[in-house]
């Protein structure tokens, strides 16, 4: 067993402790557990100098680590507001933001725009980016490898922004950052705490084009996220 393999167990039975100890306390039989992610280990060569972030998407735009730059027509690195204090994560480019080069400029990105401008919000106030910056082709999900490779640039931009809430768009955004595998009605309706940041996790908007029936709870879920946003923001 590996060092980090062992941290993590013991990480694990340290919440099924905590976990237990709610339950008798409580009384109850279901327990609010917030998981609670420290910032994922990044390798010493993976640490980037702290540059203004359209230096860092300069320093990275070429990136060959993976086999989707082969595919790839453009690295989308991510739009909006360079000191956002929203920040969205999606998945993963498809072929219109692959095309273009910018996330969530598809249909989906179309209902993310409605979305926001239901909570009064607009693409150029928030910052919008993915886990991976390319395109995996056919649009199919992002393999794990590919995921562990691409998280530096996120957690970079992360850092570079320092944005108050983080709001994970659909559930391999939310698994992939929060180190899970709940699904995704398990993780909503909560804030979870990611590297101190308050995490929201809501439904992808190309879901919600597929499945109109969770328009209901995406709904709350951006009403909630608004409150916590003027309460955080003093708007
Ligand atoms: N879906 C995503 O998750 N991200 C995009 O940029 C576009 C569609």
């Amino acid at each position: 067993m590996t060092n980090s393999e062992y941290e993590k167990m013991l990480e694990v039975f340290a919440l099924t402790k905590n976990f237990i100890r709610q339950q008798i306390d409580l009384g109850f039989n279901e327990v609010y557990n917030p998981v609670k992610t420290k910032k994922p280990p990044v390798k010493k060569e993976e640490r980037f100098i702290n540059t203004s972030l359209e230096d860092f998407h300069q320093q990275i735009k070429n990136c060959k680590k993976c086999h989707l730059c082969k595919t790839r027509t453009n690295f989308v690195f991510g739009v909006g507001n360079p000191e956002a204090e929203l920040l969205f994560i999606g998945e993963a480019p498809g072929r219109d933001e692959d095309l273009l080069g910018e996330p969530f400029v598809g249909a989906a990105g179309k209902l993310l725009d409605k979305m926001l401008a239901a909570i009064q919000l607009s693409r150029e106030e928030v910052y919008i980016a993915n886990i991976l910056k390319c395109r995996p082709p056919e649009n199919r999900d992002p393999a794990p490898d590919e995921i562990e490779m691409c998280q530096p640039y996120l957690l970079h931009q992360i850092e570079l922004i320092q944005p108050k809430i983080i709001c994970a768009l659909g559930r391999i955004s939310a698994q992939a950052l929060l180190r899970t595998k709940s699904p995704l009605n398990q993780l909503r309706g909560k804030f979870h705490d990611f590297m101190g940041i308050k995490f929201l996790v809501t439904y992808h908007p190309a879901a919600l084009l597929r499945y109109q029936t969770y328009k209901k709870f995406a709904w709350e879920d951006l009403q909630f996220l608004r409150k916590e946003y003027d309460k955080l923001t003093g708007s």
